[in-house]
């Protein structure tokens, strides 16, 4: 199978032996997928594709990594998402292991230089071609503990924790901003306000039994999940980034929040289970390019997700061809809010 991606042809001209290397954060390409080696990605869609081939695939904040002889790290979008994979590395495998960094010109590759230098890391061009450059250089320990790339930041009352390569890092996203505002009026069930955190047993159990079940899809740093939380919804949040379900889950916990966090391609991890409300502000990028894959699947199947009299809320750009997909799943729909720039929609499952 021929390489199918830019940077894949690249690698796939090098006289190298790349058996057992470490794919760090590759896009989805036959040809490496059908290569000998071991992928480290935040991605769960590409690390759940290698795993159905029976490969080993491992997520980006697992801690253990077998030594490889090599590894490759495609480099991101996001240079601070590049800069703390380059301090992962460095932090996990032995030095002197060879490091190539690969990557489109167009996408910032160029600086990686500037970046190894600073890390005190030498680094030599290797080969370029397809609008696309390798680098190669050795691990050494940087002693820089790339944890520190973890941020907070304060929105709508909440303590939100981000990282580099989480969607909107550091800032309250407009159409997160216009769903928000639109929530309280079209949820009756849901508090009107947070509850207090610290309740007692007793308390709590009785507050289970009124409790909607909510989904958050595409959770980002948990925003949704974190407004809601505190008002009266038991939150599952789910994403395909291994980082913003990490951040997530430290939203919740400076919060002091219950809910659960789950890396998940929409539903891939959520068979069998139905919601009352499922929210959303939809992907709708793939790094640099549009793909309404996922909103769509997350249109297509929330009459599956929901339970009976269940709703569907989304924010979308308005631009955004949603409302085909939703008329074709619930059969009708409800524009909620509409500021030009942003509409809310709201889909209903029939109650019987
Ligand atoms: C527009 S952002 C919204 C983030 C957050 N909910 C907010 O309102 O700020 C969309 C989120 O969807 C996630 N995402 C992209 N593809 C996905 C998929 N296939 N399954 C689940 N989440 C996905 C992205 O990682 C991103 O966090």
């Amino acid at each position: 199978m021929p390489a199918e991606t830019a940077v894949c042809q690249l690698l796939e001209r090098q006289s190298m032996d790349y058996r057992d290397w470490l794919w760090v954060a590759p896009p989805r390409d036959a040809w490496l997928e059908e290569a000998e080696g071991r992928l480290l990605s935040a991605d769960h869609s590409v690390v759940e594709a290698w795993r159905n081939r029976g490969k080993v695939a491992l997520s980006a904040l697992q801690e253990t990594l077998d030594a490889p002889p090599g590894a490759v790290l495609f480099w991101p979008k996001s240079h601070a998402l590049g800069e703390w994979w380059l301090l992962r590395l460095c932090q996990s495998l032995p030095a002197g292991t060879p490091l190539q960094v690969v990557g489109e010109n167009n996408g910032g590759i160029k600086r990686v230089l500037k970046v190894l230098a600073s890390l005190g890391l030498g680094c030599r061009k290797r080969d370029s071609a397809r609008r696309c450059t390798l680098f190669e250089t050795r691990m050494e320990p940087v002693g820089i503990d790339p944890d520190l790339a973890w941020t907070r930041f304060e929105a709508e009352g909440l303590t939100l924790v981000s990282h580099p390569g989480v969607f909107g890092h550091g800032k309250l996203d407009d159409g997160t901003r216009l769903l928000l505002e639109t929530l309280p009026g079209v949820l009756p069930d849901l508090d009107a306000g947070p509850v207090a955190n610290a309740v007692t047993k007793s308390e709590a159990e009785d507050e289970d039994e009124a409790t909607s079940r909510v989904l958050d899809v595409g959770c980002g740093d948990g925003i949704l999940a974190a407004w809601l939380a505190p008002r009266g919804a038991a939150v599952t949040a789910v994403d395909v980034n291994a980082f913003a379900v990490e951040a997530t889950r430290r939203t919740l916990a400076a919060n002091q929040l219950p809910g659960e966090a789950l890396e998940s391609d929409v539903y891939s991890r959520l068979e069998g289970r139905c919601f009352d409300l499922i929210v959303s502000n939809p992907p709708f990028h793939q790094e640099r390019a549009i793909d309404y894959g996922p909103a769509a699947r997350l249109i297509r199947e929330a009459p599956a997700h929901l339970a009976p009299g269940g709703q569907l809320v989304l924010v979308a750009n308005a631009f955004l061809p949603y409302p085909d997909l939703l008329e074709a799943a619930f059969g009708s729909f409800q524009i909620l809010a509409d500021n030009r720039r942003f509409r809310v929609y709201l889909a209903k499952k029939p109650n019987g």
